[in-house]
C-alpha cells in the first residue's frame, strides 16, 4: 500500500473504501450508482448522513445541514449570495482559496472590504488582532490553507454573522458550530469523495437574501424546502460521506480524530525543526495540522529527496505548483504509521547527507 499524503481528493479509511466498493456491486440487489435518489432506501442514506453530520459536530437546534453540487468553489457564490443585505462584506485574505471567494463575492456585486490579508508574506501566516468594521453583512474566512499550510487556531472575534470555507479541516477537530451562521466545505478531505459539498447554515437566515440574481441552484432556501433533493444530488459522494461519517464516529468521533491529528502534526514538524536539511514555510504558531509545507534548504539535493520518498511508496507530497517544496497532507484517514514512514525517509536522508 501506498502512503497517499495528497491535498485532496485524498485517502479515506480502507474499511470505507470496501464498503463504498460493495455498495457499487450490490446496494439493496441494485448499484448504489444506479439506484433513484428518490428511492426510500437512498432517502435513508441521505437522512442518515445529515443525522451523522449533526451527531458529529454537535450541530445545534436552529441549523439545516445541506449536501449539494459545485464544490467549495460553487460555495465561495452562495455563501455571498445567502448572506447579502446591504451588501457590502468582510474578508480575511489567507490565499488562494480566500481570494477565490474574494473574487466571486464580488462578481455578485459584494462591496468587499479585505479587513486583514498575508499576501504581503506569501501567505506564511494567519493575521492577527483583526479590527473588523461595522455594518458589514457578514465576516468570511478559510480555516485552513490548503495550499500555503497555515490554519486559524482560534475563531476570528466578530459580533457579525460569521461564514467560513472550513473545506479542508472540517471534522478534523472540534468546532463550536454555534460561532457560524454558514459553514461550507467540499466533501474530498476528510469527508468523503468530491462531488458532495456540505452546507450547514442557520435556517433563519435563509431566504432573506437581498440579492435579485437568484438562479434556483444558489437558493439555499430551495434547496432546505427540499431536503437536498431539489435536483439528483451526488448520490455516490453522499452514500461514501454517510459511510465515512459512521467510521468517523465509530472510532472515537471527533475529538479522537483531532488527538491523532495532533499526534501526526506534533511528529512531522519535530522532524522539520530537527533535521538539518529541511525548513518550514510558514509561522509556528500558525502551521495547519492538515497540510504541512516544507523546503529542502539545499534545493540541489531534491532528485535524490524524491528519489527517497518515491521508494518508500510515499506519494502526494510535491507542494502545490504555485509554492513549490513540500506539501505532506495528513487528513484523518492518513495513518501514524504513513507519518512516521515520511519522517523516517527525512532521517535515514540526513544520515545519509551528515
Ligand atoms: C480551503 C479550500 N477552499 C476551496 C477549495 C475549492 O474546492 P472545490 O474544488 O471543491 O471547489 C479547496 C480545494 O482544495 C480548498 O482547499
Amino acid at each position: 500500500m501506498k502512503h497517499n499524503f495528497g491535498a485532496g481528493p485524498c485517502i479515506l479509511p480502507q474499511s470505507v473504501f470496501e464498503e463504498a466498493a460493495k455498495g457499487v456491486l450490490d446496494f439493496n440487489g441494485l448499484s448504489i450508482l444506479e439506484v433513484s435518489h428518490r428511492h426510500k432506501d437512498f432517502v435513508a442514506v441521505m437522512d442518515e448522513a445529515v443525522e451523522l453530520v449533526k451527531k458529529s459536530l454537535n450541530v445545534p437546534e436552529g441549523y439545516a445541514v445541506l449536501f449539494l453540487q459545485g464544490g467549495a468553489s460553487l460555495g465561495f457564490t452562495i455563501s455571498a449570495l445567502t448572506m447579502m443585505r446591504s451588501g457590502k462584506a468582510a474578508y480575511i485574505n489567507t490565499g488562494t482559496w480566500a481570494s477565490g471567494a474574494i473574487k466571486e463575492a464580488k462578481n455578485v456585486g459584494i462591496d468587499v472590504d479585505v479587513v486583514a490579508s498575508s499576501e504581503d508574506k506569501n501567505f506564511s501566516y494567519i493575521p492577527k488582532n483583526i479590527e473588523i468594521p461595522s455594518g458589514m453583512d457578514y465576516v468570511h474566512y478559510t480555516s485552513n490553507n490548503t495550499i500555503y499550510g497555515t490554519q486559524f487556531h482560534s475563531v476570528p472575534k466578530t459580533d457579525l454573522p460569521l461564514v467560513c470555507d472550513m473545506s479542508s479541516d472540517i471534522f478534523s477537530k472540534e468546532i463550536n458550530v454555534a460561532d457560524y451562521d454558514l459553514i461550507y466545505a467540499g466533501a474530498q478531505k476528510n469527508l468523503g469523495p468530491a462531488g458532495a459539498t456540505l452546507y450547514i447554515v442557520k435556517e433563519e437566515l435563509l431566504g432573506k437574501s437581498s440579492s435579485k440574481f437568484m438562479p434556483s441552484y444558489l437558493d439555499l432556501k430551495k434547496h432546505h424546502d427540499k431536503e437536498s433533493m431539489m435536483n439528483t444530488p451526488p448520490v455516490f459522494s453522499i452514500y461514501v460521506a454517510m459511510l465515512n461519517l459512521r467510521n468517523l464516529l465509530a472510532t472515537g468521533g471527533v475529538k479522537a480524530a483531532e488527538a491523532r491529528n495532533n499526534a501526526k502534526a506534533e511528529l512531522l514538524y519535530a522532524e522539520i525543526d530537527r533535521n538539518p536539511l529541511f525548513k518550514g514555510t510558514v509561522a509556528v504558531e500558525d502551521r495547519s495540522k492538515m497540510n504541512v509545507c516544507f523546503l529542502l534548504n539545499d534545493e540541489s539535493l531534491t532528485d535524490e529527496f524524491n528519489a527517497a520518498w518515491n521508494e518508500a511508496g510515499i506519494v502526494g507530497i510535491k507542494g502545490h505548483r504555485s509554492t513549490g517544496g513540500y506539501r505532506a497532507s495528513m487528513y484523518n484517514a492518513l495513518t501514524l504509521e504513513s507519518v512516521q514512514a515520511l519522517v523516517k525517509v527525512m532521517s535515514d536522508f540526513a544520515s545519509k547527507k551528515a
